[in-house]
């Protein structure tokens, strides 16, 4: 898969539209739906039990009321929490599993961007889990896999060479895009702050790469990434990216 250039950039709710609404739940992704932004990025785990949650952090402490790590709790467990923490004008929201997002996105023309968090731990056979419910609902189409861990990245191409995979990356990075195209990737995933000024950008994109960049918050930045004709703007206020986005069209 390929973004079509005609509409970029696209505007990906960051963790949904979590600047409104607890980030990585169900509440923030079906916000980021209604306001009919191109898709969704999020932060998929695991649980003891093997369940595919969408959390940021490797604990759930910053946000929900309880403590621990997702690889100790079960699902049944995770569920026994509010993750509102980061919204506490919602009442309650659950962590959700991966199925209940794809299930929300399936039918739609939106794009989900699921990022393996998998720095910290290496959840055993996650790639594998996560490609398995995508074909189960045939929705390769809509999905844009990235990770930090690069060896993730590269084990989705491995299964499947036509995936679109971004590779993620912060600071102190050499070589990036003869790297990442070595590896077959499709995008570049870099922090913001990377991008700004970048004289990159123009080889990047002449030698094929998209460039998705995080997380772009403020509407400077915003008219930044759409002079640079970035492929895709994550955001937290995916309503304030699309305004601006629409000037440039
Ligand atoms: O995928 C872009 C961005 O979400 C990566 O950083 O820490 O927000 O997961 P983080
Ligand atoms: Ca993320």
């Amino acid at each position: 898969m390929r973004l079509q250039k005609q509409k970029q950039p696209y505007v990906l709710g960051h963790r949904g539209a979590s600047g409104y609404a607890p980030e990585n739940t169900m509440e923030s992704f079906k916000m980021a739906l209604e306001m009919n932004c191109d898709g969704v990025e999020l932060d998929v785990q695991m649980s003891k039990d093997g369940e595919l949650v969408i959390i940021h952090d490797e604990t759930i402490d910053r946000t929900s009321d309880g403590t621990g790590w997702v690889k100790d709790l079960t699902f049944q467990q995770l569920r026994e929490f509010n993750y509102n923490k980061t919204h506490p004008e919602y009442q309650h929201c659950d962590i959700p599993k991966l199925d209940e997002v794809l299930s929300l996105f399936k039918g739609t023309n939106k794009i989900i961007n699921i990022e393996f968090k998998t720095a910290i731990i290496k959840y055993p056979g996650i790639v594998c889990k996560v490609m398995d419910l995508v074909d189960e609902y045939d929705m390769n189409n809509q999905v844009i896999y990235s990770s930090f861990n690069h060896q993730h990245c590269v084990d989705v191409l491995d299964r499947q060479p036509d995936a679109y995979v971004g590779f993620l990356y912060e600071d102190g990075f050499l070589e990036v895009i003869d790297y990442v195209k070595r590896h077959n990737g499709t995008a570049l995933h870099p922090a913001l702050y990377l991008v700004e000024g970048a004289e990159w950008v123009k080889e990047a994109k002449e030698k094929g790469l998209e460039i998705n960049t995080w997380t772009v918050n403020l509407p400077e930045h915003m008219e930044i990434a759409c002079q640079l004709g970035l492929t895709s703007i994550i955001t937290n206020y995916p309503d304030v990216a699309m305004k601006i986005v629409e000037k440039y069209k």
